[in-house]
């Protein structure tokens, strides 16, 4: 990301420490990169610990201050419990999290088994629910102001054909936001949700427009037709949206979602219910390359 087009002055995030989930990689680690440039302490974690330290030091040896690496698999609660004591205790409270760690293949509905639903919804419905339980608890037995975000899609307003758990996890989520925000709204808590169009990075490019038996992704050739502003979305400025409802000073704004899309589900839906043409043959070649990428990323997974 091109730092220099952060909108905020350099010290805003000064005292904050905030947990990135799936911080290693993709719209997590740009995330992870703003805070840090504007001064806030920075935890990351994802199942592959190698890939989080790498991106810590990266970061680090970009811009100083502090980036921590946690090994952590938000599907499971007690390495949740974990991962927090040792913050709390060798760091000090989160002042912020932003639930960022999700899962996600194209699929036809009917082609998906029970467990192919549950990779899904198991990190991005329950992994999201377990975090923000875990740390919410906390704020609230230490009564310390906090504030969440969550990154969704624009699904949850129209729906997302053929990545139905992923856009029913989704939904969730948004409720679990606009929930939250009025039940402990009361304790100084906030929960805002941000609900990107389409941001290009490998890990989902390649289980979205997936393009070889490798684990290859179409990055550079993404269809930008359907969009009003016929582009992709700049990291910037999803960057300047997650400080602003992350940081101090938007404390008001409580139990939001907001699109950063140029306009395109407005417009196109923003959705894959172009794929309704795919026959057999596509999804076979889709799903033996989503499946690469899958087989490849394993190998890296330390918990
Ligand atoms: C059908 C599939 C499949 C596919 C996997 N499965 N790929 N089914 N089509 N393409 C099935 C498997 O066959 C298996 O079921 C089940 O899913 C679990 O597979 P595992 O490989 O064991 O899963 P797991 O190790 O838990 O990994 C989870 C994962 C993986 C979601 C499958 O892709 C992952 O770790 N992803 C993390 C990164 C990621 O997805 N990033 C993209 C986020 S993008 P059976 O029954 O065969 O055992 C995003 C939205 C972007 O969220 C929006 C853009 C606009
Ligand atoms: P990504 O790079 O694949 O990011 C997903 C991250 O989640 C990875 O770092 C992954 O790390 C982590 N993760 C997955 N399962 C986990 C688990 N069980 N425990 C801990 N961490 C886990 O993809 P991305 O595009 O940046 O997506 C980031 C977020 O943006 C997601 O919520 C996605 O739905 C949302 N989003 C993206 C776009 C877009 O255009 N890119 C659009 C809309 C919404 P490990 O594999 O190491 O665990």
């Amino acid at each position: 990301m091109d730092t220099s087009k952060l909108m905020f002055r350099e010290d805003l995030m000064a005292g904050e420490r905030i947990l990135v989930t799936g911080g290693g990689t993709g719209l997590g680690r740009e995330m992870a990169e703003g805070f840090l440039k504007l001064g806030a302490e920075v935890h990351i974690c994802g199942r592959r610990g190698g890939v989080c330290e790498e991106t810590a030091k990266e970061l680090m040896d970009a811009h100083g201050g502090k980036v921590v690496a946690h090994a952590c698999d938000i599907r499971v609660p007690d390495a949740i419990t974990e991962m927090n004591d040792a913050i709390w205790s060798g760091h000090g409270a989160l002042t912020g999290l932003v639930n960022n760690a999700a899962g996600n293949f194209i699929s036809r509905t009917e082609d998906l088994s029970v467990r192919g639903f549950d990779a899904i919804a198991n990190i991005v419905f329950r992994g999201s629910f377990y975090m923000t339980h875990d740390i919410g608890k906390r704020w609230i037995e230490e009564k310390r102001k906090g504030s969440v975000i969550s990154i969704l899609t624009t699904w949850v307003w129209n729906g997302g054909p053929f990545v139905v758990p992923s856009a029913m996890s989704k939904a969730g989520l948004n409720v679990m936001t606009q929930s939250l925000a009025v039940e402990w709204g009361r304790h100084g808590l906030r929960f805002n949700a941000i609900a990107p169009g389409p941001f290009p990075t490998e890990g989902a490019w390649a289980r979205l427009s997936p393009d070889s038996s490798e684990g290859g992704s179409n990055l550079e050739d993404t269809d930008r037709s359907g969009n009003p502003m016929g582009r992709v979305g700049e990291m910037h400025e999803l960057v300047n949206l997650a400080v602003f409802l992350l940081a101090p000073g938007a404390d008001y704004v409580n139990g939001q979602t907001i699109a950063i899309d140029g306009a395109m589900y407005n417009a196109s839906g923003g959705n894959f219910s172009m794929l309704s043409n795919w026959g057999d043959a596509e999804w076979k070649a889709a799903r033996d390359a989503i499946e690469g990428a899958n087989q490849k990323d394993k190998t890296k997974r330390t918990v």
